[in-house]
């Protein structure tokens, strides 16, 4: 009963934007956004505004934009930003001030004690020009300064300065705005690792140096083709523990082109692990995904092959994994109630004596919790055997008995747990196993009627190189049924399974040769099943 106190409300409120869920769970919801896309296009515009409640400019705030000659500051795209955020409710981060890409040449090839000052000048002047402004929250002073096997990145800035730069800058910022939120910021850091860990000891060191640093930035540029780092919640965690904020500043998971309804799935897990990491952790500010719409992302032009990082697709459609932002910030209050469409009808590759390869025509799920995978089962009358499961539409079955039919369907799961309908049955034959011998069997109805069948023939071929002088085709009758006849075999029935053996005249058989036999079935009244697993020894 307690639960019911947490069950909200209203449907509007389940189908609310996302920064309406994020704020009520103390967090910004945000998205990098790019000038010209602001000025120019009204449904990125609004959805901007509508869902986010926080913006990070995704390049209008880089050096290369603000002071592009030496003492020259250019604030027009940056203020856009900022202009566009106050306007809109939306906090604003400074991205960002000390980096090795984006920074003029300029820069770039100045001595030490020029480079600096330039660098002290460029803080101050940028963020200055914000301190006062209640929009502009924080900011990434430094940016990607590690390796990612954990020694310092030796850029420009650290082969001219040493590592004196990075509390240098940070002090710049400081005294520039006492009140932002100063920010180191980097990428492949979401797991612990090498990289991560380094990150931890210098904001340690930093801190215990009375150097003024606030907070952790985790760019989380991540790829389903890479798996999910699941110690993510853990990492955030420990930086927590230093007394820093953290944030998931970059957020988009890129998968290999083309983008199918599998890959969107599992996307969407990425984007709910990663939200519910951030909730989970007070000290998490909240999440910036890099961009929203997969019309404009740095992803394409960056990694070759890949895209489709982000939430809403280039048509402004929300994706399965808008659905799991939304629904992982609303706490879980909206369900899914739909399952997958049918798969379609397995069919097999590959076959071999004790394998085969299946695919079908995937499912789509509208629901919004999105394509989990596929169960793919042997069809055996009463208990089906599960033969397998893939996030794919398609499994390569191993383990399976020479000259054996299967009569196998598929069934898809969505994140939410429904269950689409079963596919038709696809039907294939292994063939006959090492060492020359082997028999396969296939079985067709004839006839049927409501509480009856015919199977007539059953097809018995010899596959192997030698001659055969006898043969034992074993099958399955579904529950309930009952052999009322046969004909050119004899057949003997335990429990479900039937035995159909040779008579005298057609035991032999040459390699490649076939015979038939047949039989009559009586069922209850309305059952549609017929028998299955016929096999040949
Ligand atoms: C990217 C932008 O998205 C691109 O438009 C630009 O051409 C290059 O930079 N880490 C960062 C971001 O900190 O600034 C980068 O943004 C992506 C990687």
């Amino acid at each position: 009963m307690l639960a019911a106190f947490l069950i909200p409300t209203t449907s509007a409120d389940a189908s609310a934007p996302l920064r309406t869920h994020a704020a009520a769970r103390g967090k910004f919801i945000g998205a990098a956004l790019a000038t010209s896309q602001l000025a120019n296009e009204a449904t990125y515009r609004n959805t901007a505004a509508t869902e986010f409640s926080q913006v990070t400019a995704e390049n209008a705030m880089k050096w290369e934009s603000t002071e592009p000659s030496p003492g020259q500051f250019d604030f027009s795209g940056a203020d856009a930003i900022v202009a566009f955020a106050t306007q809109n409710n939306m906090q604003v981060h400074g991205h960002t001030l000390v980096w090795h890409n984006q920074t003029p040449g300029w820069v770039q090839s100045l001595g030490a004690s020029a480079m600096r000052a330039a660098m002290q000048n460029h803080i101050s002047q940028v963020v200055g020009h914000y301190a006062n402004n209640p929009a502009v929250v924080s900011w990434d002073v430094v940016n990607e300064v590690f390796d990612d096997n954990g020694n310092l990145r030796t850029s420009f800035w650290y082969n001219t300065l040493g590592q004196s730069y990075i509390a240098d800058a940070f002090r710049a910022a400081r005294a520039a705005d006492p009140d932002a939120k100063l920010c180191i910021n980097d990428y492949n850091t979401e797991g612990i690792n090498a990289k991560s860990t380094a990150i931890y000891n210098l904001v340690s060191s930093l801190r215990q140096q009375g150097v003024p640093i606030d907070c952790v930035g985790f760019q989380s540029h991540l790829a389903i083709q890479y798996g999910f780092p699941g110690d993510f919640q853990q990492n955030l965690q420990r930086f927590a523990a230093l007394g820093v904020q953290v944030r998931i500043t970059e957020l988009d998971v890129r998968m290999v082109m083309p983008r199918d309804a599998t890959k969107d799935a599992t996307q969407a897990t990425y984007y709910r692990n990663v939200v519910n990491a951030c909730l989970a952790v007070t000290a998490c500010a909240g999440v910036t995904i890099w961009g929203f719409t997969d019309k404009y992302s740095w992803v394409p032009d960056t990694f070759s092959g890949q895209g489709a990082a982000l939430i809403y697709d280039e048509n402004y459609q929300k994706k399965p994994s808008y659905t799991a932002v939304h629904d992982a910030l609303a706490g879980g209050t909206t369900t899914d109630p739909t399952p997958p469409t049918t798969p379609g009808t397995p069919s097999a590759g590959n076959v071999t004596s004790n394998s085969a390869t299946l695919t079908w025509t995937a499912s789509t799920d509208s629901g919004g919790s999105g394509l989990a995978g596929y169960d793919v089962y042997r069809e055996q009358g009463a208990t089906d055997q599960l033969l397998g499961r893939s996030t794919t539409n398609s499994i390569t079955l191993t383990g399976l008995s020479p000259s054996t039919q299967y009569q196998v369907y598929v069934r898809a799961r969505d994140g939410a747990g429904n269950v689409s309908a079963d596919s038709a049955l696809g039907t294939f034959t292994t063939t006959a196993g090492p060492g020359g011998g082997g028999c396969t069997a296939t079985g067709t109805v004839q006839t049927q009627w409501s509480t009856g069948y015919v199977i007539q023939p059953v097809t018995v071929t010899n596959t192997g190189t030698a001659g055969i002088t006898g043969w034992t085709v074993t099958f399955t009758l579904p529950a309930g049924h009952t052999l009322t006849g046969s004909w050119n075999a004899t057949l003997t029935v335990s429990g479900q399974t039937v035995t159909a053996k040779n008579l005298g005249y057609n035991g032999n058989l040459a390699p490649n040769a076939g015979t038939t036999f047949g039989f009559q079935v009586s069922r209850p009244n309305g059952n549609t099943q017929t028998p299955s697993g016929y096999t040949c020894a």
